[in-house]
C-alpha cells in the first residue's frame, strides 16, 4: 500500500512541501488548509504537473481532515508567517490555537501517524502537539535544524568556493536567534573549519546563519522562506517513509540530555520509520553548553506562556 502524508497548511511552506513529496513520489499526499478551494485548488494543480514531470501520486486537497484518515505521517506548517519587524515569537499564541487544532485533528483521524512541526515558534510547537496529542516523544519532531544548517553550509561553501555537499554543519538549540551553530564540529570533507577560515570570518558566517530567516524576510517584505524550509521538511518525511536513518538535527523532547528537560530543542538525532530512534549526547565545550542552556532558556519562556493559554 502507498504511503500517505498529510500537509496541514497550504501556503508557501505547505504547497512547496507537497509539490515536492509528490515529486519524489514519497506517498500520496493530502493537504488541508481553512481557505475554501485552496487546498483543493493546489492538489489538484500539483496532480495535473504529474504528467508532465512524470510522477505518479494521488494529490488531494479538503478543509477537513476526513480524507487524511490514517496518513503516515502529518506535516504541520499552518499558522502565520513572520512578517518584517516581527520576531518568530510574536507568532506564539496566534499558531498555539492552530497548532493544538490541526494537532486534536490528526490524531483523530491518524492516531498511528508521525507528526512533523514547521509553524513557528518551531520548538514550542512542537511542545505544544506533543501535550496535545499525548504520542510518544519519538512521534513528535520539529523542523528547524535542517534549515539552519543548509544555510549554514550554503554560507561556508560560498565562502570557500566548494561545493555544498563537502560541507558538514551541526546546529544545536531552539529556532531563534539563539540557535547554536557549533562550528567547531563543522568540517569540509573531513577538514575542521578552523584549519579553513579565521575566527572573523566563521564568526560573521555563524551570525548570518542564526540571522538566515530574517534575511529572508527582509528580501521578501511580505513573508518568509520557503523554498530552503519545504525541502528540509521533505527530507526528514523522506527519512522516516524509506526508513534512511538519516543524522539529521531535528527538533526533539528531551528529558535530561544537555541539562535540557521537558522542552523541544534541536539536537541531532537518528530519523527512521519509527521517528525519533536516537538522540546523540555529544560532548559540549563549556562555551557552547552555555550557549545551549541560553537557547533552551528562551524557548522555556515562550513554555510558560503557553502554559498559561492551556
Ligand atoms: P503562509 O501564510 O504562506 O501559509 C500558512 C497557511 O496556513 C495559509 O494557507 C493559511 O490559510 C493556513 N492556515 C491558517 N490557519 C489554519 C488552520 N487553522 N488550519 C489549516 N490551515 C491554516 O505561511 P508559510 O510561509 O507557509 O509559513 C507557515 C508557517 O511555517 C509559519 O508559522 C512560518 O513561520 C513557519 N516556518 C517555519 C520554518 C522553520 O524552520 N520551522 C521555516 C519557514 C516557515
Ligand atoms: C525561517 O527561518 C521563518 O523560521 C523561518 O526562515
Amino acid at each position: 500500500m502507498r504511503k500517505k502524508v498529510t500537509v496541514v497548511g497550504v501556503g508557501n511552506v505547505g504547497a512547496n512541501c507537497a509539490l515536492r513529496i509528490a515529486g519524489k513520489e514519497l506517498a500520496d499526499v493530502v493537504l488541508v488548509d481553512i481557505v475554501e478551494g485552496v487546498p483543493q485548488g493546489k492538489g489538484l494543480d500539483i496532480l495535473e504537473s504529474g504528467p508532465v514531470e512524470g510522477y505518479d501520486v494521488n494529490v488531494i486537497g479538503a478543509n477537513d481532515y476526513e480524507a487524511t484518515a490514517n496518513s503516515d505521517i502529518v506535516v504541520i506548517t499552518a499558522g502565520f508567517p513572520r512578517k518584517p519587524g516581527m520576531s518568530r515569537d510574536d507568532l506564539l499564541l496566534a499558531n498555539y490555537e492552530i497548532v493544538k487544532t490541526a494537532t486534536e485533528q490528526a490524531v483523530k483521524y491518524s492516531p498511528n501517524s508521525i507528526l512533523v512541526l514547521v509553524t513557528n515558534p518551531l520548538d514550542a510547537m512542537c511542545w505544544t502537539a506533543f501535550q496535545i496529542s499525548k504520542f510518544s516523544k519519538n512521534r513528535v519532531i520539529g523542523m528547524a535544524g535542517v534549515l539552519d544548517t543548509a544555510r549554514f553550509r550554503t554560507f561556508i561553501a560560498q565562502e570557500l568556493g566548494v561545493s555544498v555537499s563537502n560541507v558538514t554543519a551541526l546546529v544545536l538549540g531552539g529556532h531563534g536567534d539563539t540557535m547554536v551553530p557549533i562550528s567547531r564540529l563543522t568540517n569540509v570533507s573531513g577538514i575542521p573549519l578552523s584549519e579553513l577560515l579565521d575566527q572573523a570570518t566563521i564568526d560573521r558566517l555563524v551570525d548570518r546563519a542564526r540571522n538566515g530567516g530574517a534575511e529572508i524576510v527582509k528580501y521578501l517584505k511580505t513573508g518568509s522562506a520557503y523554498y530552503a524550509p519545504s525541502a528540509a521538511a521533505v527530507e526528514m518525511v523522506e527519512s522516516i517513509l524509506k526508513d534512511q536513518k538519516k543524522v539529521l538535527p531535528c527538533a526533539a523532547y528531551l528529558e535530561g540530555e544537555y541539562g535540557i528537560k521537558d522542552l523541544f530543542v534541536g539536537v541531532p538525532i537518528k530519523l527512521g520509520s519509527r521517528g525519533i530512534e536516537k538522540i546523540y549526547e555529544i560532548k559540549l565545550q563549556p562555551d557552547e553548553q552555555a550557549a545551549l542552556a541560553k537557547s533552551a532558556a528562551a524557548v522555556k519562556e515562550l513554555i510558560e506562556v503557553i502554559k498559561t493559554k492551556m
